[in-house]
């Protein structure tokens, strides 16, 4: 597609015909998750209705073509992600798995007393809570590069805190609360000149970006299915194979051996030592159906729609006396979070919702970044590919009736 036209895109979304609270549905939630086009929706139905049966497992027919097109999807998004190979591609339940997993398996592999495990202000909860798990362990100690007020990622900062009792840098790609798209590249140059592999977690990038892991040069990227249009239950970690040969299993169970006995287990490799148990089969599929979809569109088109939608709305909310836009980094994706003089963040979300404009309210799994900020939590908007002006125009009436209501 050339011409991005986003009343053809939403059409694509069966979502968007139906009605809130009467009303036309302005959908600003995609941070959280976001809608499904219809390819995805026939690509789960078809999955189900047509070739449904378990894979890896089967001779027959059913079996083979299930593990065709669940073998298929990981080979879309070893494509989409340019990893050098399928091993490469592990599935997980979503990114908080993908974080958990590499966080328990590379911590038993090469964390220990003293080591430090470096994060920063912008991490969601799933990039801070599975590292504190992990440190625990072993009395390892979690750092976090600080921000300015901002929302900027101080690379400076980060430069000072690397040292070689750093045994990883984990750090988001971009905000979910506030948007602030991190310097990545530099931050994976520094961290690997000192021999310090980087996880980087592309929840919020995914749907807004095209990610090149090689030309990254990362060694974990993790995303998940649900934010990408795809359905929920299927996330990806992306893993650079010389660490998925060191790693120890995560978890045991089915698929992901070689032989058991009493005595002794040995396992598979690649992927497969990492996919315990039967897989989010239908789920991947439909995964794989969302990439093949926003690619159609092409990333370039996607960017610049939002990036032009983040311009305006930025603009129309900065007009509002009352409205106090929390994070304004130079580099950020279509991700606005704001708080109203005097009126909590809940009621805001409560009160546009009547309009039929669905916000998120509240903390966003980002607690220490609303520490930093001295507030509890706020009111965000977040942007998908679907979104057209008439959703900002709409947004900002309904914040109108909230500065009405208040007086
Ligand atoms: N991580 C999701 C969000 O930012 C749930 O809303």
């Amino acid at each position: 597609m050339t011409v991005f036209d986003v009343e053809r895109i939403r059409q694509d979304f069966p979502i968007f015909s139906e009605k809130v609270h009467g009303k036309r549905l302005t959908f600003l939630d995609s941070g959280a998750s976001a809608q499904k086009p219809q390819a995805v929706l026939d690509a789960v139905h078809d999955a189900y209705a047509k070739t449904y049966a378990n894979v890896h497992r089967g001779v027959h027919h059913l079996s083979q073509q299930s593990t065709e097109l669940y073998e298929g999807a990981r080979e879309i998004v070893r494509a989409h992600m340019n990893a050098a190979s399928l091993d490469e591609i592990v599935f997980t339940k979503n990114t908080t798995e993908a974080i958990n997993l590499v966080a328990q398996s590379y911590g038993q592999l090469a964390l220990k007393e003293g080591d430090e495990i470096l994060l920063s202000y912008l991490e969601h909860h799933s990039n801070i809570v599975p590292w504190q798990l992990a440190a625990e362990k072993v009395g390892a100690t979690v750092k976090a590069v600080p921000i300015d007020q901002n929302g900027e990622f101080l690379l400076e900062e980060y430069l000072k805190l690397l040292s070689p009792k750093t045994k990883i840098v984990a750090i988001t790609h971009i905000s979910n609360a506030i948007g602030t798209i991190v310097p990545v590249k530099e931050v994976i140059e520094a961290a690997h000149n000192m021999g310090i592999p980087v996880l980087l977690d592309g929840s919020q990038a995914m749907p807004h970006m095209k990610v090149d892991v090689q030309a990254l040069d990362v060694d974990f990227y993790v995303f998940t299915g649900h934010k990408v249009f795809a359905p929920t239950g299927i996330g990806v970690l992306y893993a650079k194979n010389e660490w998925l040969e060191k790693m120890p299993p995560y978890q045991g169970g089915g698929d992901m051996i070689n032989r058991v006995t009493f005595e002794k287990t040995t396992y598979a490799t690649g992927h497969s030592k990492f996919e315990a148990g039967t897989p989010p089969i239908v789920q991947a599929i439909g995964l794989g159906a969302a990439i093949n979809y926003v690619n159609a569109i092409g990333f370039d088109t996607i960017a610049a729609h939002e990036q032009k939608l983040l311009a305006y709305a930025t603009d129309q909310l900065s007009q509002l006396n009352s409205v106090k836009i929390i994070g304004q980094a130079k580099q950020k994706a279509a991700i606005i979070s704001f708080t109203m003089e005097g009126v909590h963040p809940h009621d805001i979300g409560t009160i546009v919702d009547q309009s039929g404009v669905a916000i998120r309210v509240g903390h966003h799994c980002a607690q220490p970044l609303m520490d930093f900020f001295d507030v509890p939590s706020t009111a965000r908007a977040s942007f998908a590919l679907y979104n057209n002006r008439e959703d900002v125009d709409h947004l900002v009436q309904s914040i109108k009736t909230v500065q009405e209501f208040f007086g």
